[in-house]
């Protein structure tokens, strides 16, 4: 059963300053170290965290804030073809369906959250 979508934009520049200014501590607050460790090399660095960004936001529209989650318990990967995928540190009964795209100042993500 759908029970939601979510979409959220996120514009890169503010995600790089964030990273500039806070380091460390808001990569931490924000990001699982998989996620980190999935695009800590390769192009497009700050593309693909506001892009997590974008999609941890979305998700979180997308189940209506029924399950209180911090940003960093949203865990954003990639499958072998590239695609991303949704995993919870918590256990629920919610299965994720991402999309993501990004150009050089702008990030978008849409979600939807079906029960399972
Ligand atoms: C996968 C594809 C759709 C990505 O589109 P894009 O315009 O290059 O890039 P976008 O910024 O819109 O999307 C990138 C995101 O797509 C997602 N993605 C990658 N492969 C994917 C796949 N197989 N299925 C779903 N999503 C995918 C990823 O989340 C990626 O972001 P991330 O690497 O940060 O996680 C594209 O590379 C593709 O294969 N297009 C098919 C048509 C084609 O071959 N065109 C080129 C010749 S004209």
């Amino acid at each position: 059963m759908v029970m939601g979508i979510g979409i959220d934009i996120v514009k890169v520049g503010k995600m790089q300053n964030a990273i500039e200014k806070l380091g460390k501590d808001f990569l931490k607050r924000v990001f699982d170290s998989k996620e980190l460790k999935n695009i800590s090399s390769g192009k497009m660095y700050y593309q693909r965290l506001a892009a997590r960004f974008a999609a941890k936001e979305a998700i979180i529209k997308a189940i209506s804030k029924e399950y209180p989650l911090a940003l960093n318990e949203i865990i954003i990967l990639n499958r072998k073809n590239g695609a991303p995928y949704c995993e919870f540190k918590k256990k629920l009964n919610v299965e994720i369906l991402l999309s993501i795209s990004h150009i050089e100042d702008y990030a978008v993500a849409c979600a939807v959250a079906q029960k399972k």
